[in-house]
């Protein structure tokens, strides 16, 4: 038996923190603020990494895959009414105890590791690399929330005249409605459901109707850790339903990753029924991400950085380089190197630890992914061979005349390319940041001023410097971004939590 008695679960969190960074798990790495470990600050494979990688393929072939069928819910109306009232005694569970069931569900996704990579590469095509970092990306939210809970949501006394005592508290605000994306069907899914959790609400959950499984199991495993049954209820379904939820006018919050065009349609829906309640909303959508690299950039680097952020995961993050803005002294050979590299990547079967980048999605993504790099042969710069069977998306660069000429996210392994003179980088910024997107960016350049002026024109939510731009690290690099892309506040930062709750003081004459 999993489950923990309430004493066990509430033990000295510095206890706990010994046991983890003990012997039990020592490949997870662990955000960097909450043990002062230092951390790499990237998901590429390191060395520590290839020896996670040998025992986790084995761990794939041998898990026992449980949950096959996702026992979600389909009655919306239903669900909603079950949350609203597990919202009563969630919300009145103390906040120590939330945040030792969010460890103690960490706990959980641990032990069971290879069966969640083995659900998210059979169910989402994930590699084994980004199997891996899907449950260590969703481990991490639920350690980094139950610390930042406990100190960020703890009441706080806050100074009056003499006489007076006044008290901030954080508390839930009700049912909260958490819609998640399919490309990180467990640890985005996870993250916004432990953030509700957490700060007292009752949660109606939403996977994407492409990864209802691993949704399931960790909706299984958020029970057995501790979440009543009608604190944490799973709805299945696709557009319509997520639709429905929101329209709930009983919905007390919504978490939502996924396309600028639904949150659009989810902040209005919120706001149609006049008698609402008027709700929180937190949105984080797509980006049209650009990397500059200027004449003094290494070009290995760059090569490297570049491949890693367009076409791992085939692609398929909102993080991923959309965009590859080279200086044009430095274009061709850049773009010879570039071609290069991608001659070695390994594209096919996820479950092959060999394999760089796996299928997208679905067929519906790929037939638009396909039809697109298709309308733009003319431009191409350099494809590479895929296998015929399966989604396999040939990564490609595709060459522009013009940075305006790319208007929309491409959700693959597709990079457009183009150039900018020197002395330009001022008027390239804001050539980019004119797109309306915000979420990431790209520097490679070895002149310091030339970063302090991307930093400061940059309206991004999350610039890399000389690195990858994928693979942000809960508790490091909080992610998000502003205006098209998202309203903040960023998952796995320090002010999240704070949205999802209710401020109420109480002022007392004493
Ligand atoms: N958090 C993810 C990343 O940084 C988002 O897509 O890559």
């Amino acid at each position: 038996d999993e489950r923990l008695s309430d004493e066990q679960l509430l033990a000295d969190p510095a206890e706990k923190i010994a046991a983890v960074r003990g012997s039990r798990h020592p490949s997870i790495p662990l955000p960097a603020d909450l043990f002062g470990a230092a951390r790499k600050n990237s998901i590429g494979i390191d060395l520590q990494d290839r020896e996670i990688l040998a025992g986790v393929a084995s761990d794939i072939r041998h898990a026992r895959v449980t949950g096959q069928e996702a026992q979600g819910h389909d009655d919306v109306a239903g669900v909603v009414t079950r949350a609203v009232s597990g919202f009563a005694g969630w919300s009145a569970t103390p906040l120590a105890k939330r945040a030792a069931i969010l460890e103690r569900l960490a706990d959980l996704l641990e032990a069971h590791r290879g069966e969640l990579m083995a659900i998210a590469v059979q169910e989402a095509g994930k590699t084994i690399p980004d199997a891996l970092g899907e449950v260590r990306e969703a481990v991490d939210f639920c350690r980094y929330y139950a610390v930042q809970a406990r100190t960020g949501l703890a009441p706080v006394e806050l100074p009056g005249p003499t006489g007076e005592r006044n008290v901030l508290r954080h508390e839930g605000r009700g049912a909260w409605a958490c819609i998640a994306p399919w490309n990180f069907p467990l640890a985005i899914f996870l993250g916004q459901v432990a953030a509700a959790l957490v700060a007292g609400n009752s949660v109606v959950a939403k996977p994407a109707p492409q990864t209802p499984r691993i949704a399931a199991r960790a909706v299984e495993l958020a029970h057995l850790a501790g979440v009543p049954a009608d604190a944490l209820l799973l709805l299945t379904g696709g557009p319509d339903t997520g639709a429905a939820l929101v329209a709930d006018a009983r919905i007390a919050g919504v978490a939502f990753t996924g396309s600028t065009a639904t949150a659009r349609r989810i902040a209005r829906s919120l706001l149609e029924e006049e008698s609402r309640p008027l709700v929180p909303l937190i949105a984080e959508t797509g980006g049209i991400n650009a990397m500059l690299v200027d004449s003094t950039a290494l070009p290995e680097q760059v090569v490297a950085d570049v491949v890693t952020s367009a076409f791992r995961s085939a692609g398929q993050r909102c993080s991923a380089l959309r965009l590859l803005l080279l200086q044009e002294d430095i274009a061709g050979r850049t773009l010879e190197m570039l071609a290069g590299a991608m001659d070695t990547l390994v594209v096919g079967d996820p479950a092959d630890p060999a394999t760089d980048i796996g299928p997208v999605i679905d067929r519906p993504a790929y037939d638009r992914l396909m039809a697109y790099r298709e309308s733009m042969r003319a431009n191409w710069v350099k494809t590479v061979e895929v296998p015929r069977q399966g989604l396999f998306v040939p990564p490609t660069v595709i060459r522009l005349g013009a940075i305006e000429e790319l208007r929309q996210e491409w959700f693959g392994p597709i990079l457009h390319v183009a150039t900018w003179e020197a002395g330009a980088l001022d008027e390239t910024v804001a050539r980019v940041n004119a797109s309306g997107f915000g979420l990431t960016m790209g520097l490679h350049s070895r002149i310091a001023r030339a970063a302090e002026t991307v930093e400061a024109l940059a309206r991004v939510g999350n610039l890399y410097v000389n690195r990858s731009m994928i693979g942000a690290i809960v508790g490091s690099q909080p992610f998000g971004g502003e205006g098209l892309s998202g309203t903040g506040p960023k998952a796995g930062g320090p002010n999240y939590l704070h949205r999802f709750a209710a401020e109420r003081v109480t002022s007392t004459d004493t």
